[in-house]
């Protein structure tokens, strides 16, 4: 990775906690594995999916590692304040695991692979950590899967900016539509992917706060101003752009974008 897109900062700390609070019944209904299990969280940075799935699971055991010491902190302090205690946390690289091989029953990742140059290399170096029979999850979102109303031009170069962005950095904001055939590739097998969508009006405030405006919006505000100093997009049509975001959020506003959760077993 040449460098985490969204930062390690505050407001992305509370973006991603939004982020997680918001979809936690869409993407983690099911993240539940048999009682007893070993399961590693890769990625698991302030610990904003960790506060959701380990109290599912409390009868199985998290190592949540994460290449960020400092988002790491946050996570260990997120989980003492929620009283949940079946995580230990790792600072560690992917790439790099200082954990043995065929140790774990199951392994999870969230919006991680979206971030790495070479996924595929990431989920080899991540099958060799799990037992036979164990199973990978991945999480991922896809940018090309965004639609609104009010429609904006602006706002779709503003969105486009960050797919854009993500590129440079050797990322894919588009990655949540390849989720089956990365995992095919690697080898894994009884792969199961399926999309979930988000769709926000105002009948549901909760998702119009937590989801358009604090999670969705809120990101594309966080890449503006690199955007701008790299000459993807001028100031006015960014401006633009968010505030018609915005738009999206009020009134008659809807929007809709779509997630994709794969499942692949080892054999
Ligand atoms: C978008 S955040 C997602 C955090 C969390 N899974 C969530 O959904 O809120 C991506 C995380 O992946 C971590 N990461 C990126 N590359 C990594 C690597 N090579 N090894 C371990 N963690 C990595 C980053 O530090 C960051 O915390």
């Amino acid at each position: 990775m040449k460098k985490y897109v969204h930062g390690y900062s505050t407001i992305e700390a509370n973006r991603l906690n939004d982020q997680a609070d918001s979809l936690a019944d869409l993407l983690h209904h099911d993240s539940v594995w048999q009682e007893g299990s070993i399961i590693l969280e890769v990625g698991c940075g302030v610990g904003a999916q960790t506060k959701t799935i380990a109290p599912k699971n409390i009868k199985s055991k998290f190592i949540s590692i994460d290449i960020s010491e400092d988002s790491i902190c946050q996570a260990k302090k997120l989980m003492e304040s929620e009283g949940i205690e079946n995580v230990e946390f790792l600072q560690a690289d992917i790439f790099d695991l200082p954990l043995e091989d065929e140790y774990f029953d199951h392994i999870f990742l969230c919006f991680v692979l979206e971030h790495l140059p070479n996924p595929n290399t990431a989920l080899e170096k991540l099958m060799k950590k799990l037992k036979r029979n164990g199973t990978i999850t991945l999480i991922e979102g896809d940018h090309g899967s965004t639609y609104f109303h009010p429609d904006s031009l602006e706002a779709k170069k503003a969105i486009n900016c960050q797919v854009e962005l993500q590129k440079l950095n050797g990322g894919d904001a588009n990655i949540g539509r390849k989720l089956y055939p990365i995992l095919e590739k690697v080898g894994f097998q009884e792969i199961n992917v399926t999309p979930r969508q988000v769709y926000v009006d105002d009948s549901n405030p909760d998702w119009v706060e937590g989801f358009t405006k604090n999670t969705f919006t809120q990101m594309i505000k966080g890449i503006s101003e690199e955007a701008i100093s790299k000459g993807l997009i001028d100031r006015r049509t960014m401006a633009k752009g968010i505030s018609d975001l915005y738009k999206t959020a009020e009134g008659e506003g809807t929007f809709c974008y779509t997630f994709f959760k794969g499942i692949g077993v080892k054999k």
